[in-house]
């Protein structure tokens, strides 16, 4: 089949990329030294300045090199390899990733090493992450407490995380951005599980009461009761630091299946910083406040650098993870961040780490078109670099629908973890009396 029979056989956005991807081809050497993706032979430097067309007119054509290029459309894109020269290696062609963007009419180019000597370019015409997509949870799913399907990439390919042995998640990104949609997301994810026991914490009050009916313990807005839920969960982890060996049987909750006496347990406070943040006010009704606060502070903290392997997994989402209001004693602690969008380079460095400022492309003040809500930032340990993803939307219906469903699985883990205490000692007493 010729190339043109092809294209006329082919549906409209294939036809788009076919077209895009003879483009290409066909205005490379042009592109190339346009955006000062070049070698000219006498040592240039690359993204030197570019030559006036009249200088490269002078010169003779071989003594400007541009890497050659193989195009190959892919579904949504083109992908080009290069062949790096000399100078042109990926670091150039990571700088050169916008202009290449402006230069063929793209929404976005990317640039990761290919085969040795190879680069490899993806040009992506249309961006999954302005796609929305939704998450229908059912009480009969599967639970994988190990890992955490997030979304999709900007290439529609899922995107998940591992949870196993993690202790800590942070989660910035302004106000009306996903960060209680994706509370609900991670709840309809792990609901349907009976070896799990939430903690919900609710900083508006409002937001996540009609999921309270499948958690172990819930706090609205009142620092009191969720200083109650904290030292609830505090109990829980000094318990069970006691009690590992005797009641689980091993020294890590993820070395093996989840068992009766010991959920899961994850807790999760919304709008962190109301409860986190310490006033430092002299009047009467501060000092209560404040003295609360900081023995949150101190059992978060001890929960999120030692709760690791006894099963036990925070989440604090907040609008701007900065050091007053998730203090860094407990933020840095934390094995997966993620941001959604963010107006300023200070709220992104909090939450995702100085490294994000080498990440352009990743970074949250890009996502500050509303198209893009729903969409984040993450680092995880295991992870390279920072991955942007779309999370589905659940819906406030399906999400309570599925609170119902499941209610029935809510267990106090602290009732739990005494009756198998209990019944090791029976064992030692009927021993004794043998
Ligand atoms: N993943 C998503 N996909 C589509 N729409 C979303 C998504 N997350 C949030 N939204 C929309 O944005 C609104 C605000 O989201 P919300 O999670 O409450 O933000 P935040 O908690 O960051 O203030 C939601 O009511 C919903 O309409
Ligand atoms: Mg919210």
């Amino acid at each position: 089949m010729t190339s043109a029979t092809r294209y006329v056989l082919s549906d409209r956005d294939r036809q788009a990329v076919l077209r895009k991807a003879w483009r290409i081809r066909a205005t490379w050497r042009r592109t190339a030294v346009r955006v000062g993706l070049f070698q000219a032979v006498h040592g240039a430097k690359v993204g030197a300045e570019v030559p006036l067309v009249e200088e490269l007119r002078a010169h003779r054509s071989e003594k400007i090199l541009v890497p050659r290029i193989k195009v190959t459309p892919i579904p949504g894109g083109v992908q080009v390899e290069v062949r790096a020269v000399g100078k042109l290696g990926l670091e150039a062609f990571e700088r050169a990733c916008d202009d290449l963007a402006n230069a063929w009419r793209v929404r976005f180019v990317s640039v990761s090493p290919g085969k040795p000597g190879r680069l490899r370019l993806r040009v992506t015409l249309k961006d999954a992450l302005r796609n929305r997509t939704s998450f229908t949870p059912s009480p009969d799913d599967v639970v994988d407490l190990r890992a955490w399907e997030l979304g999709h990439d900007r290439y529609a390919a899922p995107v998940s995380v591992r949870t196993a042995n993690v202790s800590g998640i942070i989660v910035g990104g302004l106000s009306g951005t996903g960060k209680t949609a994706l509370v609900r997301h991670r709840f309809a994810k792990l609901a349907p599980c009976p070896h799990v026991q939430f903690a919900l914490i609710d900083g508006k009050g409002y937001e996540l009461e009609d999921l309270a009916l499948r958690a172990w313990l819930y706090a609205g807005a009142s620092i009191e009761d969720a200083h109650r839920v904290i030292s609830k969960v505090y109990t829980l982890f000094e318990t069970r630091q006691d009690q590992i060996r005797a009641v689980l049987g091993r020294k890590n909750f993820w070395d093996g299946a989840p068992v009766t006496a010991w959920p899961f347990i994850k807790l999760i406070m919304d709008e962190a910083h109301w409860f986190l943040f310490e006033s430092k006010l002299r009047d009467d009704a501060s000092v209560t406040r404040d003295k609360l606060v900081r023995e949150m502070i101190r059992m978060c903290g001890d929960m999120v650098r030692m709760g690791r392997a006894l099963g036990i997994q925070l989440m604090f989402l907040t609008q701007k993870p900065t050091g007053e209001a998730v203090p860094t004693s407990i933020r840095d602690a934390c094995q997966i961040a993620m941001s959604f969008a963010q107006r300023s380079t200070e709220a992104a460095k909090a939450a995702l780490g100085e490294d994000i400022a080498d990440y352009p492309h990743a970074h949250p003040r890009r996502l500050q078109d509303p198209a893009f809500i729903g969409v984040m930032t993450v680092l995880a340990e295991g992870r390279s670099g920072y991955t942007l993803v779309r999370n589905p939307f659940t819906s406030d219906a399906d999400t309570i629908a599925l609170a119902e469903a499941t209610a029935h699985l809510v267990a106090d883990p602290l009732a739990l973890i005494e009756y198998a205490i209990r019944g090791l000692h029976a064992v030692d007493d009927d021993a004794l009396t043998a």
